[in-house]
């Protein structure tokens, strides 16, 4: 059904911690090497939270402020906040809710949601929902992750691949034909075997025994999602195409969770893009989860023109997976013109 208006992203707002933690910084926890992780994930380096006092919030709201300031937008302006997390500050409180504390935002609701690695995308659609519907004026959705809180730095199979940071968009109305054009969605809970973080919440609460089985780390069999990975983000990007008759040919950028170099390059591949409309980050910041999508756009924000046409897509845990179109519209900025 045609909405009244469309959801555009207007502004963007990204934030890394400044600790840089390289390949070679591994190898001295783990037996690994660079050469190793370079070839088989892309990744040559991840940012990590070093104060032990930053939580998710802080980085959401870091992104936050980024974006008010870079789009001009005032605190009381805003009047809902989407964190999407599966690292929140705590289990009761939302991190929605602190990051409204700590940026200010007197007229404002937060939330959060988790899917987790396709978080940011299921909250963007939740955003343009209430864009669309005129119930909300200016939205700002966050994927932010502290992945450095549920990783064992002694687990080669994990520790290399997982960063921290947070990435924020706002969401206005438009009648242009920009912004959120669809979404195709899919969630499998059978999938959870293979990437899980099993304990501290209500199904396995902390425990003597969780702490001891080291259940409140991530864990996960690479192997199966990589082969999902690459077949839900293929199967559900060729769905958008499909239902908004595009080609690939039409598409100037696909923006993919940047989980594994090889998925992001497999995926491109099998859509018939060329490396040039395919957009990587995931060699500095590793995956940061669900802010991998939100710093993708921030990092290449300049390569954007108002109506170019964008994939977004992604997989994680669950098993959740999608892709969304969108039409790139013109930011609020600030940005490329004033920046020095
Ligand atoms: O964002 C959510 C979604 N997550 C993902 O999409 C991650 C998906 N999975 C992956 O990215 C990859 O499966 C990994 C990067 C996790 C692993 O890469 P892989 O090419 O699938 O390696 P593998 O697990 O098949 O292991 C190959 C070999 C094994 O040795 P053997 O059995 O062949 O002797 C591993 O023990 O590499 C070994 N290995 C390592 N070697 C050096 C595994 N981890 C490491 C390591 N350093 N860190």
């Amino acid at each position: 059904m045609r909405t009244r208006y469309n959801a555009v992203i207007t502004a963007l707002g990204g934030y890394v911690p400044d600790t840089i933690l390289t390949n070679h910084d591994l190898e001295e926890l783990v037996d690994t090497n660079s050469e190793w992780i370079v070839s088989r994930t892309g990744i040559k380096e991840r940012r990590i939270v070093k104060d032990p006092n930053i939580a998710t919030s802080d980085m959401a709201t870091l992104a936050l402020l980024r974006l008010m300031e870079d789009g001009n937008v005032q605190p009381d302006e805003i009047d809902c906040v989407i964190v999407s997390t599966s690292t929140p500050d705590y289990v009761m409180v939302s991190t929605g809710s602190m990051v409204c504390e700590k940026a200010g935002l007197k007229n404002a609701w937060g939330i959060d949601t988790n899917a987790a690695c396709s978080g940011f995308l299921y909250a963007l659609t939740l955003g343009a929902s209430m864009i669309e519907s005129g119930r909300s004026k200016k939205v700002v959705v966050i994927g932010a992750d502290k992945n450095s809180s549920i990783v064992n730095y002694t687990d080669r199979n994990t520790c290399i691949l997982f960063g921290d940071g947070a990435g924020a968009v706002l969401l206005e109305k438009t009648e242009e034909e920009f912004g959120l054009m669809d979404s195709f969605f899919r969630t499998d809970g059978s999938g959870k075997e293979n990437l899980i973080v099993t304990a501290g919440g209500s199904k396995n609460p902390a425990s003597q025994e969780t702490l001891d089985q080291k259940l409140h780390y991530v864990r996960q069999d690479g192997r199966v999602v990589f082969k999902a990975a690459i077949q839900g983000m293929t199967d559900t990007c060729n769905e958008i195409l499909k239902a908004n008759h595009l080609q690939s040919s039409q598409i100037d950028h696909l923006v993919p969770h940047q989980a594994n170099l090889r998925i992001i390059q497999a995926v491109g591949d099998n859509l018939g893009l060329s490396a040039e409309q395919v957009k990587i980050n995931i060699d500095r910041y590793g995956n940061t989860t669900a802010a991998t999508i939100p710093l993708c756009l921030w990092d290449y924000q300049k390569d954007f023109k108002a109506g170019d046409n964008m994939i977004l897509t992604a997989f994680g845990a669950g098993f959740s997976w999608g892709a969304t179109y969108l039409k790139w519209g013109k930011l609020r900025h600030k940005t490329s013109e004033n920046e020095d």
